[in-house]
């Protein structure tokens, strides 16, 4: 058989037996006979390296490792769904439905809710092209390379069957098998390595390798459930499109479900929520969707969210273990945080063994000594809280746990001001809380240093070489290499990042501060409104503060009392003294722009859409995804669609890329 032929078929033979093993369950080779299909087929690419090509099943891990995430714009956006917390939120979903359709039956499809990562598949000629994350809804980055080593999504899409669409862009959840997680963590435990505290994060910590070669080891797992966007086809139904992605050979949840009236809706809400733990991966509710997509179209979106489906949220799951100790951690501000330590317990995901106590106020109300059994809960991404105790450990309920009365790190005093819950340790040189501020001025969205984690600061203050914030930029090489793990080179590459790090912004230089309430969000304000300028910030008052939009009498008081410690402005100067250089962000003495609110719909053909989203960023204004009341300009470029109707239904201007970059240039020219 001649060479190229021979090699598309053991492409399509490898990729058949994939589809069999990872899509349906089915396979009908064994391990070994696969493997000599795959090794052939390499050493035939290997001697033919021309008739290799990207789509080749030995390309899935085979690409290097990239430099950084390109990003790639979505086809339309990832919308997130509205939840539905209680069964009544369901049956008024339903009947805002009927309403709005003035129908009296309506069809849907109930699917799970993956509890994984969005991704976006695109699918040019039947060709995996490139996916990517959801990213903020727009704009995603570009996982292509790792997104090919699960052997579950189709490099190329399957043809029988159905005719397959010129472009598609198909939404799907990947995500980790619990038995996966497991294995994962254990491996990881093993190497010393940090553990991931719950399925999610371990499939979006993969997704997120620049080497697809660590991806490719984390089996990670995909179902597709809804597309962007399709040409050259047109489904009716949700439930043929779903046929649709099976034939394709795109892996679909086995437990997805046509429900015909609303009592359905909940007993499939209710099945899944008894079926839960027993399933092989987490999901964390139902998905509700209408069937039919003439009716989606009518019912539209929100801003951020389909009016067609909601999301059924599971109760919070809860468990019981017992309480072995109660450590008190001292946080940046010196706060004083009682943690219980768990006997470990699987819930929903993850295996439990901190829970916060909040404070002495809460460990009295609920009466709670080490050693009790507790009742713990977990809803979502929040941190497991106890609910109650189920039994004390001593039968003549014993004092509640006690937090002692200096802290547990520096042993100084320690207060707590009026209508406070919370003690706080006085001593600012505390280490811990010396430690905690450094490594927040050190950490991403602050002053980015690479290469200042947890373990160098600890060692760094413990052996007095750092003790405040503007100490980090007096460090010499010679005490660094001094350090355990340290050598010449991480020295040189640690002092490196701190020069860098001197070019910083004002609002991750604020930020970095750590002035209690000042988060990333507050911060960009205080840059707006004080045009990057430190020495106007420090001489702020209340006043001025409050009236800053977005800024509220409690950050004011922060700040004003942060400046009102002279050690801080103190500490500040020496930043400034020792070459910390804020840059001014570009920004207009005037806002021409300012509080007008614009939306980009289609295809831009001049200027990119992120590029112009910054020109109207600049110039003081605001970009959003959804067309509403407070809209100003919706900008279409080809393709647009449903938010021209609904700008023409608001009365609000539409204009053309033209139009958009007279008014952008106007502004600058002024
Ligand atoms: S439909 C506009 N279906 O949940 C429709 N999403 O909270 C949105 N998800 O971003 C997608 N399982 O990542 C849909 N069966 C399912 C899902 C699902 C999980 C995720 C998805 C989405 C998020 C919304």
């Amino acid at each position: 058989m001649n060479p190229k032929t021979r090699i598309d078929k053991l492409q399509e033979l490898i990729e058949d037996h994939n589809y069999r093993y990872y899509v349906l369950n089915d396979p009908i080779i064994s391990d070994e006979e696969f493997d000599n299909l795959f090794r052939e087929l390499e050493s035939l690419e290997k001697a033919y390296p021309k008739l290799s090509n990207y789509q080749s099943p030995t390309q899935r891990v085979g690409a290097s490792p990239i430099d950084q995430f390109r990003t790639i714009e979505h086809q339309a956006p990832m919308l997130s769904l509205a939840n539905a917390m209680t069964n009544e939120e369901i049956i008024a979903f339903h009947e805002r439905i009927l309403r709005t359709l003035k129908t009296d039956t309506i069809n849907y499809i109930a699917e799970p809710k993956l509890d994984g990562l969005g991704v976006a598949l695109v699918y040019k000629e039947g060709n995996f092209l490139h996916g990517s994350t959801r990213g903020n809804g727009i704009v995603g980055e570009d996982i292509t390379h790792n997104l090919k080593t699960i052997r579950s999504i189709p490099l190329r899409l399957r043809k029988k069957g159905k005719e397959i669409p010129s472009l598609i862009e198909i939404r799907g959840e990947v995500f980790i098998e619990k038995g996966e997680f497991y294995k994962l963590n254990q491996r990881r435990e093993e190497e010393g390595k940090a553990v991931f505290a719950n399925p999610r994060n371990a499939a979006a910590g993969s997704l997120r390798q620049l080497d697809p070669a660590i991806t490719a080891n984390r089996n990670l797992s995909i179902f597709c459930y809804e597309i962007g966007l399709i040409k050259d086809k047109n489904f009716k139904t949700h439930s043929s499109l779903l046929k649709a992605l099976k034939f394709w050979g795109l892996p679909v949840n086995p437990l997805i479900k046509t429900i015909n009236n609303y009592s359905e809706l909940i007993k499939y809400h209710q099945d899944l929520e008894r079926k839960r733990n027993g399933l092989p991966y987490e999901i964390d509710g139902s998905v509700l969707k209408v069937n039919n997509y003439a009716q989606r179209d009518k019912l539209g979106t929100r801003s951020r969210s389909p009016r067609w489906a909601i999301a059924g949220k599971f109760k919070a799951q809860q468990a019981t273990t017992i309480i072995k100790n109660i450590e008190i951690q001292v946080g940046r501000t010196g706060a004083l945080t009682p943690v219980a330590k768990l006997e470990p317990v699987y819930l929903s995901g993850v295996n439990v063994r901190n829970a916060t106590l909040h404070n002495q106020d809460a460990i009295n109300r609920k009466g709670i000594c080490i050693g009790d059994k507790v009742l713990i809960e977990r809803a979502g991404d929040v941190i497991p809280k106890i609910i109650k105790v189920i039994k004390n450990k001593s039968e003549n309920k014993i004092k509640p746990f006690r937090i002692p009365d200096t802290c547990p790190v520096c042993k100084h005093q320690i207060y707590r001001s009026e209508g406070e819950a919370i003690w706080r340790c006085v001593n600012i040189t505390c280490p811990k809380q010396v430690k905690a501020k450094i490594q927040h001025f050190a950490s991403k969205m602050a002053l980015d240093i690479d290469g200042l984690g947890e373990k160098i600061v600890n060692q760094l203050v413990d052996q007095g070489h750092l003790s405040s914030i503007s100490s980090i930029f007096s460090l010499v090489h010679d005490k660094l290499e001094r350090l355990d793990g340290f050598g010449k080179k991480s020295a040189e590459n640690l002092i490196l990042s701190i020069q860098k790090s001197k070019k910083t912004t004002f609002s991750r230089f604020v930020y970095g501060l750590g002035i209690r309430n000042v988060g990333e969000y507050i911060a960009k304000l205080l840059e707006k409104h004080f045009k990057g300028d430190l020495k106007k910030f420090s001489d702020t008052n209340k006043e001025e503060l409050v009236a800053i939009d977005g800024v509220g009498p409690i950050v004011a008081k922060e700040i004003v009392h942060f400046w009102s410690d002279i050690s801080n402005k103190k500490m500040v100067e020496n930043c400034i003294n020792k070459g910390v250089k804020i840059t001014v962000l570009k920004q207009n003495t005037y806002e021409p722009l300012l509080d007008q609110i614009f939306v980009f719909t289609g295809k831009l053909k001049k200027i990119n859409r992120q590029d112009a989203k910054e020109m109207v960023n600049n110039l003081g204004g605001e970009t959003s995804s959804g067309v509403n009341k407070k809209t100003n300009y919706v900008i279409a470029g080809s393709g647009a669609g449903s938010k021209l109707k609904k700008a023409s239904e608001l009365n609000i201007p539409v204009i053309n890329e033209d139009e958009f970059l007279k008014i952008i240039n106007d502004d600058i020219m002024k």
